[in-house]
């Protein structure tokens, strides 16, 4: 037994990294240029994080997210790549090598919609949804994984050798009309995520999805920028808030983090309880 006058033991470093919980980590962010993926972006960097800012045409979005961790002492690296070109994203991932010397994070959340009624949609639009959202978090994934399998554990930076976070969406699970090939390419994240969590899980890897509601974001600006609209949202969502791009920004964090290590291949709905079924709050 330690004698009263004994200092306290020197504090080990798996209690250090609670202070930095993603310190020494190299993470790349797709789409980090707004929205959800900035977030997510910023709140990685302040938890020691290298980032990669991946941006498709918002360059100086993306610089000013660079420069934002920059100055609070992080470092992060913007990489111009459509992730759904599959030389584009190898590019993307030489560039992370080269610059960090490994990726240890991947986040997943390039992703848009092109909403149509079904008859009117086109193949065009149909292909572009589903060539962002989907094949794109493949290409990044595949290409992540390469790396995290040829790389194997680093101990002393984290319990798993990689983990890759998909950004999907509530609508991975609530069919949603006038957007078939959105809610189409988020259910085909689901069972892509589970099934790569499944078969690459014995290489000490993680791979999960979070599922946002309705964020407040440009790509739902329509849903609550008017107080009618935020009022119709309301209906929706139970805890009756619009979720904040820091609220998915917070659980990226746990995710990536080995907080949750023996986690791997769920859909972590962060949506104020989008999914219960509000309407049946009353009657059924
Ligand atoms: C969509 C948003 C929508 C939310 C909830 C998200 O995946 O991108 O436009 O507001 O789901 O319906």
């Amino acid at each position: 037994m330690n004698s009263v006058s004994e200092p306290n033991p020197p504090v080990t470093m798996p209690q250090c990294k609670s202070l930095h919980r993603l310190s020494g980590q190299i993470a790349l962010v797709t789409g980090a240029n707004s929205g959800i993926g900035r977030a997510v972006a910023l709140s990685l960097a302040r938890e020691g994080a290298a980032v990669g800012i991946n941006y498709l045409g918002g360059r100086d979005a993306a610089m000013a997210v660079v420069d934002e961790i920059t100055q609070f002492g992080g470092q992060a690296l913007a990489i111009g790549a459509d992730v759904s070109d599959e030389r584009q994203v190898e590019g993307m991932f030489s560039q992370m090598l080269k610059t960090f010397g490994t990726v240890d994070i991947l986040i997943n959340n390039a992703g848009l919609q092109q909403d149509a009624a079904f008859d009117q949609m086109s193949l065009a639009q149909w292909q572009r949804v589903i060539d962002v959202n989907l094949t794109g978090q493949f290409l990044c994934a595949r290409a992540a994984i390469r790396e995290f399998k040829q790389r194997g554990v680093r101990p002393d930076i984290s319990c798993a050798a990689g983990k890759i976070i998909g950004i999907s969406s509530v609508h991975e699970v609530i069919p949603w009309a006038g957007h078939v090939n959105y809610a189409a390419s988020k259910g085909g994240v689901m069972m892509m995520t589970k099934s790569i969590a499944q078969e690459v899980a014995p290489y000490r890897i993680r791979v999960n999805s979070i599922c946002p509601g309705a964020i407040r974001t440009p790509i739902n600006r329509a849903a609550w920028e008017t107080e009618a609209a935020y009022d119709q949202l309301m209906t929706l969502i139970p805890y009756r808030r619009i979720g904040e791009p820091e609220d998915i920004g917070r659980a990226a964090v746990w995710m990536a983090s080995d907080e949750s290590d023996y986690i791997n291949g769920i859909s972590l709905f962060v949506d104020g309880g989008m999914t219960l079924y509000p309407g049946f709050a009353e009657g059924g």
